[in-house]
């Protein structure tokens, strides 16, 4: 299976967060691989990740989607979950988007909204690079060009697309009120505990990085509410469909 993966030479992918594996019902599906068989890939233990690569097809060309990611606050370390994103620079992918499910900070966003990352916090305390002496420069983690992508796929198709920063939390609990105000007064206008690790790493490899944040709910303190994982998931789940037409029509 790895080897027909490698034999499609898929140059693109994107990797589907909490509740987003839907997405691929989007796309035709050609086949699918667990990670589990994946060398350097283990199965996740959250609800709502799925753990599998599938090999798709969109407008005749090979597209990778990576269903379900490993986290940090899983026990792993950063190194470990960035395995997927090195696996894909392996067979030939140099071109990532990478999806996440998000708590919305600033107050000109709507929970179910589209964020487009345009840059981020890494407040993990850790990094995929510890243990080099690689100084990759991080001015621009995000594609400007993969950004002029998406601007232009959310007008074509009359979808708003809000952009903005994300801050990366180590998790696995959701933030205190206290936190979502320090992270505003940083700049941050979104909150989740992924993704990070895996743009620094495939940015560090010299990939094209895009990342798209979907805002499931309000950051905690910021409307009476209590989160649920079950309702992140929840949320992603209901907005997959819109999140795989922007990327459709930007791929
Ligand atoms: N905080 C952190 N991670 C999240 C959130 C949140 O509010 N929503 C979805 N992932």
């Amino acid at each position: 299976m790895i080897r027909e993966l490698e034999d499609a030479c898929p140059d693109t992918a994107i990797v589907l967060g909490s509740g987003l594996g839907g997405v691929v019902e989007s796309f035709g599906v050609e086949f699918e691989v667990p990670y589990t068989e994946v060398p350097g890939l283990t199965a996740s233990t959250v609800p709502g990740h799925a753990g599998r690569l599938v090999l798709a097809r969109h407008g005749g060309r090979p597209l990778l989607l990576a269903q379900g990611r490993r986290h940090l606050y899983e026990g792993l370390t950063a190194h470990e979950v960035t395995a997927g994103i090195r696996f894909m620079h392996g067979i030939g992918v140099r071109r990532v988007v990478l999806t996440n499910a998000a708590g919305a900070i600033r107050d000109s966003f709507e929970a179910g909204g589209l964020m487009m990352i345009t840059d981020h916090l890494n407040l993990q305390g850790t990094t995929p690079l510890l243990g080099g002496a690689h100084f990759h420069d991080m001015s621009e983690v995000y594609s400007s060009t993969w950004r002029e992508r998406l601007h232009q796929a959310a007008q074509q198709e009359g979808m708003k697309l809000h952009e903005g920063v994300y801050a990366a939390l180590l998790g696995p609990q959701y933030e205190t009120p206290a936190e979502i105000r320090m992270l505003r007064t940083l700049g941050a206008d979104a909150v989740g505990m992924s993704t990070v690790p895996e743009a620094i790493q495939a940015r560090a490899l010299g990939m094209e990085v895009a990342g798209i944040s979907m805002l499931t709910n309000w950051a905690a303190g910021l409307k009476p509410q209590t989160l649920h994982h079950a309702e992140v998931v929840e949320v992603g789940r209901a907005a997959s469909g819109e999140l795989a037409r922007l990327l459709k029509a930007a791929l």
